[in-house]
């Protein structure tokens, strides 16, 4: 009988379309007959008293029949409840409306009174039900933002995304929120509370779901709402579920840092202690102000004036792209900040800066903040020291930095941490200790991403397992090892990476 109900509750949102299109071609028709008393709309036909009961009694049986399809749908479904009861009754009261309508409808104006009411509450209750399957916001959420504020409407969370950027993000709103919205709220979320959860607001999302709340500030394993991510995609457990859009990497490492960090809901993220790893994450996705990347012809003709002048050499990384490599170890010494400042004009096109050698010094590398996509950078056998390493925090895009033969020591290593893409730093003949470098790194690597790309590697080794087919005919058959033994060891280990 369950089942009967179910396949019979989805015609609803098919069916429910009927009793509107009845209703609102009836209120029609009897608008033009009280127009057609009007003699420019003698025109117009009026309906008959016959005409108007069949219409009548077809809207009032269909809007009958569908309300109790609705009845069926929402037993067997995992919706709302607060916006199914409101959707019901208006329903309901829409059905009686179209039954008391026909009831009076000899009565001229009782039966336009049970009229204008039913196509009101028929209205009503069709928004109420779309808000249950698109979410409160579906009318909304493409507004032009313009409109919005005119209307008095909150700006769709998009607008919002756009709006804020880093310096500005607050930590719920705009850093964790979007992730749980875009991933979760579809199941957890105005349409769907799916385990008794909805994620799409900091207050329900603190209210838990069916078995208590999902996170514990600050422990990730007592936190389901990071642990049934973490599982294993096939487990049962797992969400999102499988076959569903997944988290990327960056936006689980995101969560993951939020519930341990004490799951702060308000307060500037700029303004909190952020992991490297998690900073180069969110300003990614909050954008700062984003640059248009240069253009090629402009840049690569400033390149050449400028390599002629200074005697040093510039070329361009790719046959398409604006990106450049600058070498100035030719010029030597000859080379120092005054040179450096000179290369101006293309410093936002630079992507690989060669200073090995030159005579640059720790207040010249001011000029490096201009250079947003720099990603290696010599600076070794120059007078550079700690001081200068804090010139180069705004670096977010650099991975490798050589610092061989300068005066750099643990002290200046700490400025290093603010760049999140560092992995190879090169610091023979200087003073850091090895245990500082480590300490570096261990800073700029996240360790629990990498341990839950090992589990995952660990998984698709089972699967692999799980579809390798060995067709054994007897010659090879060798007695002494014993093939149970060789299946468990599993799939051969992955290659090293040095
Ligand atoms: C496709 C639908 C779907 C999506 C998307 C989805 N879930 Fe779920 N979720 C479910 C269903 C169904 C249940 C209830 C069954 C269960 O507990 O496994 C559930 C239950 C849960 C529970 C347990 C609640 C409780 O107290 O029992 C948590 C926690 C959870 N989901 C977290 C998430 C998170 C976090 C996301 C987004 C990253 C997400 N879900 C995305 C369908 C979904």
């Amino acid at each position: 009988m369950d089942h009967l109900g179910a396949f019979l509750g989805h015609f609803h949102p098919v069916l429910v379309h009927l009793p509107i299109g009845i209703l609102l071609l009836l209120g029609a028709l009897e608008l033009a007959g009280l127009l057609s008393r009007a003699r420019a709309f003698a025109w117009l036909p009026a309906l008959t008293g016959g005409q108007r009961t069949l219409i009548l009694a077809l809207g009032a049986c269909s809007s009958i029949i569908v309300a109790a399809l609705g009845w069926l749908l929402a037993h067997g479904g995992d919706y709302d409840s607060a916006l199914v009861h409101r959707h019901q009754l208006l329903g309901i009261c829409a059905a009686c409306a179209c039954l008391a309508a026909l009831a009076v409808h000899r009565w001229g104006s009782l039966y336009a009174l049970a009229l204008a009411s039913s196509l009101a509450l028929v209205v009503m209750a069709g928004h109420a039900g779309g808000k249950i399957t698109h979410g409160s916001d579906y009318l909304t959420s493409r507004m032009p933002p313009a409109l919005a504020r005119v209307l008095g409407i909150a700006p769709p969370p998009e607008a919002r995304k756009a709006a804020v950027g880093f310096e500005r993000a607050v930590v719920f709103a705009d850093a964790v929120g979007p992730i749980l919205r875009d991933r979760c709220a579809s199941c957890h979320g105005p349409a769907k509370g799916n385990g008794g959860l909805r994620l799409d607001s900091w207050e329900l999302l603190s209210k838990g779901g069916k078995h208590g709340p999902v996170i514990k500030p600050g422990d990730l394993a007592a936190s389901p709402l990071v642990l049934r991510i973490d599982l294993p995609s096939d487990a049962k457990e797992h969400m999102p579920p499988r076959g569903k859009p997944q988290l990327s990497d960056d936006e689980l490492t995101v969560l993951e840092w939020w519930v341990g960090a004490g799951a702060p809901r308000d307060g500037a993220v700029a303004g909190l202690d952020l992991p490297p790893i998690v900073a180069g994450i969110l300003e990614e996705r909050l954008g700062g102000e984003a640059t248009p990347p240069p253009d090629r012809a402009a840049t690569l003709a400033q390149a050449a004036r400028v390599a002629g002048e200074l005697g040093i050499i510039v070329r361009p990384l790719s046959p398409v792209g604006p990106w450049i490599e600058v070498n100035a170890r030719p010029a030597g010494r000859a080379f120092g900040d005054r040179e450096l400042g000179l290369l101006a004009p293309v410093a936002p096109a630079i992507r690989w800066l060669d200073l090995g050698g030159t005579s640059v010094t720790d207040d010249g590398l001011a000029a490096l903040a201009a250079m947003h996509g720099l990603e290696r950078l010599h600076l070794d056998q120059t007078r550079i020291a700690d001081p200068g390493l804090v010139r180069l925090s705004s670096l977010r895009q650099m991975e490798y930095l050589n610092l061989r033969g300068t005066a750099v020591t643990d002290a200046g290593m700490g400025a290093l941490r603010a760049l999140p893409r560092l992995r190879s730093l090169y610091l023979w003949q200087t003073a850091v200790t090895p245990a500082a470098s480590r300490a570096l790194g261990e800073a700029l690597v996240d360790k629990r991403r990498i341990a839950r790309w090992k589990s995952e590697q660990a998984e698709l080794g089972r699967r692999i397992g799980a579809e390798r087919f060995e067709g054994n005919t007897g010659e090879s058959l060798n007695l002494d090892t014993k093939p149970a033994e060789a299946a468990a060891a599993g799939p051969a280990s992955p290659p090293k990476v040095n």
